[in-house]
């Protein structure tokens, strides 16, 4: 089987939020069963060049553009070890340093699902499936119907994945023709037309490519079975419930996993420390090293005093953390009890944007500190309105010693934040499969989350009587509200701090347990494609 993937990020070489990891994911788990997986991606001047090996100039294309012809150069590389083809047009439609957010992201990947088309034309090749994912590459399989495969590109089935169904490649009409597509036959109810939608006036924006790819490819699939079910209601399906159920027949959703080589707590390069399900005593470190990069003081728990001193030792340990807990540094519960917890460390790692439920992130930090936890926030935002709240979060909740929040991308900060948290909050208000919450485990982490998309398909509660015990892994709120947060993360606190020996012993070591690499969904997306053949 050959498998091409057509897609706009692939980690570690381009990477916005999860479509990265899972392109990456999903083809190194097919090419280890055996499977030719490739991977079409642009040639943009921000990728991370370090990242790839045998980078070589292929040949020149030209692709027709806009009433042009382009010349497009054709870049072969390896990234973790899959072959992958860069496109780069000479008109430097990807040379604006940054992925997405130029006016003209229509338009230039449209070019890019041409020239990927066009490419696999020049090669000769004949892969079994084109698999794309989101907007970026759906004109593929319009293109692919309309055009390519009368010139000659006859093998190929087309599979597209739905990661967020929040974008979908809104445009006019005319646009199309640009890529080659007639906006005629384009425009109606049967490709790409929405005319089911209020205030529907023809002419304006109301075409898209996500309705293209869903017409026109032989499966649909979205990344877990519960958003696959929330997508045909209104407030999750964005307007493309009509045009997906009437596809039905070819849509699912496999959930998506994580690649265990680039999340691995043993030997991440990006740890200070390591730690595995059976020997967790570095994560303890990879938190007070946290801190102290981060400039916040850390509170040793009495097990690690434990563990460090002799018995007669011990004692004096002891009284000296009592004192540390009664001058205000404490876990917020200074009763002088024998259990030190130390301090929960609350964590978010996130775009900032809606989706994620914004305003129950800020509830749950505020929740997490008055309960005397520590909070740290890595986030990006790209619109500046948010980005605005969360510098005046930042200024308000983030200089003292109690938070930090850092408002940028940041892959190796990232990884010591999941390696060295209590729990992570992932409150959002739709997920169609969501990462942080599997990676997140797999360092021991424990996901606070809403119930939604994947984060209900991966994240059971711990009071939750209708799952096995050891599927119980979180803590999940249900709802939009700020009170199911305040809920949410005050049990989450309790639990830490009243028993912090289940959640050390118990609940980390279960979480740690739990498989949530590829190897399912891989052999899913496999039987999926053999019935499209
Ligand atoms: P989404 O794709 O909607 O952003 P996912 O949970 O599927 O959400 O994937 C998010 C991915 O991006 C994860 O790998 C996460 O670690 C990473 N990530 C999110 N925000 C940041 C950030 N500010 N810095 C580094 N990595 C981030
Ligand atoms: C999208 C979704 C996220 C999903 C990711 C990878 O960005 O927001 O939930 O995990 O794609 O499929």
């Amino acid at each position: 089987l050959h498998v091409v993937h057509v897609a706009s990020e692939m980690v570690p070489v381009a990477k916005v939020g999860g479509l990265g990891d899972v392109v990456t994911g999903l083809a190194k788990a097919h090419q280890q069963s055996g499977i030719l997986s490739e991977v079409i991606l642009p040639k943009y001047d921000c990728i991370a060049y370090a990242a790839i090996q045998e980078l070589r100039p292929l040949r020149s294309i030209e692709v027709a553009f806009d009433g042009r012809r382009v010349a497009t150069r054709v870049w072969s590389g390896v990234v973790e070890g899959l072959p992958v083809t860069f496109l780069e047009p000479s008109n430097g439609m990807f040379w604006r340093r940054q992925f997405y957010g130029a006016p003209d992201d229509l338009e230039r990947f449209m070019f890019f699902a041409r020239a990927a088309l066009e490419w696999l034309l020049a090669s000769g090749k004949q892969p079994d499936v084109l698999h794309l994912h989101d907007w970026q590459s759906a004109a593929v399989a319009p293109l692919l119907a309309e055009e390519f495969r009368g010139r000659g590109l006859t093998q190929p089935r087309c599979v597209f994945t739905i990661h967020n169904i929040a974008f979908q490649g809104w445009m006019t009409p005319p646009l199309l023709s640009k890529v080659g597509l007639d906006p005629d036959r384009m425009a109606r109810p049967d490709a790409m037309l929405d005319d089911s939608r209020p205030g529907f006036a023809p002419g304006s924006h109301d075409c898209s490519l996500l309705r293209g790819a869903i017409a026109f490819s032989d499966r649909v699939t979205t990344v877990s079975p519960t958003y696959a079910r929330e997508v045909f209601l209104p407030e999750f399906g964005m307007g493309a419930q009509a045009i997906l159920s009437r596809h039905r027949h070819k849509f699912s959703g496999i959930l998506n996993g994580i690649d265990n080589d680039n999340w691995c707590p043993e030997a991440d390069p990006f740890l200070p420390a390591h730690f595995s399900a059976a020997d967790r005593a570095g994560k303890e470190d990879c938190k007070r090293l946290l801190l102290e990069e981060l400039g916040l003081p850390y509170t040793t728990p009495n097990w690690v005093l434990q563990r460090q001193s002799g018995g007669q030792h011990q004692q004096l340990q002891l009284q000296q953390l009592q004192q540390h807990a009664d001058q205000g540094n404490g876990n917020g519960n200074g009763n002088g009890a024998a259990a030190r917890p130390g301090r929960p460390l609350l964590a978010v790692v996130s775009r900032l944007t809606e989706q994620k439920g914004l305003p129950l992130i800020e509830h749950g930090i505020k929740t997490a500190l008055a309960r005397g936890a520590q909070v740290v926030v890595l986030g990006a935002a790209s619109e500046p309105d948010v980005q605005r709240r969360w510098e005046d979060m930042a200024r308000d909740h983030g200089s003292g010693p109690d938070a930090r929040i850092v408002l940028r991308y940041d892959e190796g900060l990232a990884h010591r934040i999941y390696a060295a948290a209590d729990a992570i909050l992932v409150p959002s208000f739709f997920e169609p499969c969501g990462l942080t919450q599997l990676i997140a485990l797999r360092y021991g982490t424990i996901p606070i989350v809403n119930r939604t998309g994947g984060l209900a398909d991966t994240v059971r509660d711990v009071a939750d009587g209708g799952v096995p015990e050891n599927a119980r892994n979180g803590f999940v709120l249900n709802g939009r509200e700020e009170a199911r947060v305040q809920v949410a993360v005050d049990r989450a606190m309790d639990a830490f701090l009243d028993a912090n020996e289940w959640w050390r012993g118990e609940l980390v070591a279960r979480a740690m347990a739990q498989d949530w690499s590829w190897s399912r969904s891989a052999a899913d997306y496999l039987s999926l494609y053999r019935g499209a053949l």
